[in-house]
């Protein structure tokens, strides 16, 4: 499915990435940024970050229930991914509400 048609950038090709960036380091922090600049693309209208977000929890949650990573370690990391989450989704309603009101 497409995800973003700015760069036409497919959920497979996202969910392939962020495994690669887990399998280098499992609990780092993954971001929209971080999942384009590995593939060596930019964010244009960012339209597509709040799905982008979805897949990154997603396929985060997934990663770690299929090899069983300790539980209290991703319940903290789970929670500051979520909260993250709802941070951007915020500023992108902001963003948007500004435009409007300038346009
Ligand atoms: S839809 Fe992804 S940057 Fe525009």
């Amino acid at each position: 499915m497409m995800v973003c048609s700015c760069n036409l950038i497919t959920d497979k090709d996202i969910k392939e990435v962020i495994v690669a960036l887990l399998d280098e380091d499992c609990w780092q922090l993954i971001v929209p940024g971080k999942v384009y600049h590995a593939m060596q693309k930019r964010g244009r209208c960012c339209g597509c970050f709040p799905n982008v977000v979805d897949l990154i929890v997603r396929t985060t949650e997934e990663y770690h229930a299929a090899r069983e990573s300790a539980g209290d370690h991703v319940v903290v990391f789970m929670e500051r991914l979520r909260i993250f989450q709802e941070e951007q989704k915020t500023a992108i309603f902001e963003r948007r509400q500004r435009m409007a009101s300038v346009a």
